[in-house]
């Protein structure tokens, strides 16, 4: 995070859930078409009612959002029963490169530990660099054993962090050079 910046990281509100929803989907417009799976991602309302939406607030301002599913439910990715879920990561583009993003994804990462959960799982599409380079950045691993392709044949990219119950530390790392994200 920025020096000075104010940030805070909190449950969104119901009032939020139509500004929080065109934020997401405007973030992940801009990385290509999005059919059917537009109508989902502006469902704020519907998602927090079986997962955790959070807003990260900087200066008052709704800056970015994520999507946390602690264990297996209709937001879920798979039926495994020791995982979570990091989903609909989204920063407005006016607030991106401050550590917005980053400070999201650890927040999914502590959620998960207090979970007791054992590994928290998401995917990126293959062309999504900014979001790879950031998972890689945090700690994550890349899981091709998790790829699959999606409906309109773009293949989504598994990563994985395995959390260690007695470590209470974020995996930060340097970048792995020639990684495989
Ligand atoms: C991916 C995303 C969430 C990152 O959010 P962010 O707040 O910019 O993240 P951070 O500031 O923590 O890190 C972004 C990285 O880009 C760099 N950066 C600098 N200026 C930037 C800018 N204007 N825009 C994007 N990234 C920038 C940052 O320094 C940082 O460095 P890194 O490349 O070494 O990792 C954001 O770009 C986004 O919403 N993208 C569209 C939706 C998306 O891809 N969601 C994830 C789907 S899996």
């Amino acid at each position: 995070m920025m020096a000075g910046m104010g940030l805070v990281i909190r449950p969104v509100r119901p009032d939020e859930f139509d500004r929080v929803g065109d934020l997401v989907v405007d973030a992940y417009a801009a990385l290509g078409d999005l059919g059917g799976y537009e109508a989902v991602l502006r469902d704020v309302g519907d998602r927090s009612r079986s997962a955790e939406v959070a807003v990260a607030v900087v200066n008052g301002a709704i800056a970015g959002t994520v999507t946390f599913v602690g264990s297996v439910g209709p937001y879920a990715e798979s039926h495994d029963p020791d995982g979570s879920w990091l989903r609909m990561l989204a920063v407005d583009a006016a607030f991106r490169g401050r550590g917005v993003g980053a400070a999201l994804v650890e927040w999914c990462v502590r959620r998960a530990r207090e979970f007791g959960r054992s590994r928290l799982v998401l995917h990126t599409t293959d062309r999504n660099r900014d979001a790879q380079r950031l998972y890689d950045r945090l700690g994550f691993d890349r899981a091709p054993d998790l790829d699959w392709q999606g409906q309109r044949g773009n293949w989504l990219r598994g990563y994985r962090m395995e959390l260690s119950s007695t470590d209470g530390s974020v995996g930060w790392r340097i970048s792995r050079a020639g990684g495989d994200g």
